[in-house]
């Protein structure tokens, strides 16, 4: 049985093997690293390892002939004061798993150094000791964002900049709920965002654990998401803007297929605007749903991502590869070039339905201020059949991305904020998942300034809940049994599962 003080990483791979692997690690690409020089190691009996060539590259500690993989280890780092007369501070780091530990000591410097690196790729505890909580930023399905500052020990370098992040906040009893599952979401989500190493994304920094929370240090975005940003009124778009936007997301998710990597859960909330008022300048975030692309459709979650901009091969549960990326920036690109969702319903059911049969009214693109070759490339990123939608690449080479180096003279356009879209919260009230938040319902028309008009996104389950519902919707809507048949059942069924106005049809069609 587990207790609640357990770590989420416990259960790693990392954690229960032995620390030192014997070889070279064999999947190590040609990137940076660094030469453990000038520092001493310690192994958990306190014996010192001797070595002739030790370095850290990527995620692994090579030391000679046998290296660790360092991901998801525990790292504690101590500060031992200078003792009087001493020329230099020593210091150390400490890194273990369930059943051995290793330590690494020297020279504040190199530790300093060392200490850099490890800290992606690990995981540390005292987050409290480390960053001071400011604000809020966002909520999403599982995590609060906030604003955080790192707590500087030197006093002369407060203030500055650099040292405010965003640590996004998972609630470990909100993991508990589906606690397999959950962490394996969450270890890929840090795996992913690890590897991701690019201007258009966000990144990770380092990532803590104390008994109640798991805390990922993020760049700071000042900006808010998109979606806060689309439904400020007072914004002005015009479509050099819009292209300026979807050149860098393209670029970002250009990179992100580039590592194997499928994001899932494309939308404007997980757009997150770098500066204020500026946003061309636009990272991608959250890999909550993120995976490996693979070929035989084998996923965490098979089916997952937000309600309103799925691909709809996903939704039809097909195969589906890179190209649902593209579709739901489609939907993005689609709403701010018209101000409407693509899919717009009174509840989730209704946008689902519509999401998943994948119809979008492209008259809406028939404004006389948006330039054909933008309405072409939103038509192609919204093909239904993903063997027609266009890819990423082909999309950067578009006519209208290469406007990008003319001046474009274009109407500036208002994204009107619709005050009837409701995006479904009240249907999530019933889902039982984890992933869905009880919240009351409300509009877009009075979230300007707080965060419950974002959408939540889905997994395999939630999606098979919305079909099902579907199935039942279209099948009260036909309305062909006849009473006869309804006598016979209503006998045979329990009281208490009697509803009043459909249970025969449900009846039939799950027998
Ligand atoms: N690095 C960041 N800087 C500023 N705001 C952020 C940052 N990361 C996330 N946010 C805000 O928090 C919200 C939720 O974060 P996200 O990573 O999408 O979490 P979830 O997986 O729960 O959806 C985002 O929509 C955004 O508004
Ligand atoms: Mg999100």
């Amino acid at each position: 049985m587990r207790q609640n003080s357990d770590s989420c990483f416990s259960f790693c791979s990392n954690r229960c093997n032995s620390l030192w692997i014997n070889g070279y690690p064999t999947h190590m690409k040609n990137s940076q690293s660094i030469s453990l020089h000038n520092v001493s190691l310690k192994n958990s009996q306190r014996k010192i390892i001797k070595f002739q060539n030790a370095i850290i590259q990527e995620k692994y500690l090579v030391v000679d002939d046998r290296y660790i993989n360092l991901e998801n280890l525990q790292l504690k780092r101590y500060n031992v004061k200078k003792a009087e007369g001493q020329i230099s501070n020593i210091q150390y780091l400490n890194i273990s798993n369930n059943l051995d530990s290793l330590e690494i000591f020297g020279p504040e410097l190199q530790i300093d150094q060392i200490y850099n690196y490890l800290k992606l790729y690990t995981i540390q505890q005292q987050f409290e000791d480390n960053y001071q909580i400011i604000k809020i930023l966002g909520k999403g399905s599982f995590a609060k964002v906030y604003k955080v500052k790192k707590i500087q020990v030197n006093l002369q370098l407060q203030d500055k900049q650099e040292y405010t992040y965003a640590s996004k906040v998972f609630n470990k009893i909100k993991l508990r709920q589906n606690q397999e599952e959950n962490e394996l979401s969450l270890w890929k989500e840090i795996e992913i965002m690890r590897l991701m190493k690019n201007k258009h994304i966000i990144k990770l920094f380092e990532v803590f654990e104390d008994e109640k929370k798991i805390y990922l240090l993020l760049d700071f975005l000042q900006g808010r998401d998109l979606l806060s940003h689309i439904y400020n009124n007072n914004n002005v778009y015009d479509e050099t803007l819009v292209l300026k936007l979807m050149h860098n997301v393209l670029n970002g998710l250009s990179y992100i297929h580039s590592q194997n990597i499928i994001h899932r859960d494309i939308k404007p909330e997980n757009l997150i605007l770098k500066q204020k008022n500026n946003i061309e300048d636009i990272i991608l975030a959250d890999f909550g749903l993120a995976d490996f692309y693979n070929p035989n459709g084998d996923y965490l979650f098979k089916r997952c991502g937000s309600i309103g901009y799925i691909a709809p091969e996903m939704l039809n549960n097909e195969k589906y590869d890179y190209k649902v990326d593209v579709y739901s920036l489609g939907t993005v690109f689609f709403l701010l070039l018209t101000g409407q969702q693509a899919f717009e319903g009174q509840s989730s059911q209704e946008i689902f339905t519509k999401n998943q049969k994948g119809k979008v009214d492209f008259k809406l693109l028939d404004q006389t201020n948006i330039s054909q070759a933008a309405k072409d490339l939103c038509m192609k990123m919204l093909k239904q059949n993903p063997l027609e939608r266009i890819s990423i690449d082909e999309a950067l080479n578009h006519p209208w991305l290469q406007r990008r180096k003319q001046n474009l003279q274009v109407d500036s356009f208002k994204i009107i904020k619709k005050p009837t879209i409701v995006r479904g919260l009240k249907d999530i009230i019933r889902c039982n998942t984890p992933l869905w938040i009880n919240k009351s319902l409300k509009s877009i028309t009075d979230s300007s300034d707080n965060l419950d008009y974002l959408t939540f996104n889905v997994r395999d389950q939630t999606i098979q809940d919305f079909i099902d519902e579907e199935v039942q919707i279209q099948q009260r809507g036909s309305n062909n049994y006849d009473l006869e048949d309804d006598t016979i059942e209503e006998d045979k069924m329990p009281s208490y599962n009697v509803n009043r106005h459909f249970p025969l049809v449900k009846q039939k069609s799950f027998p």
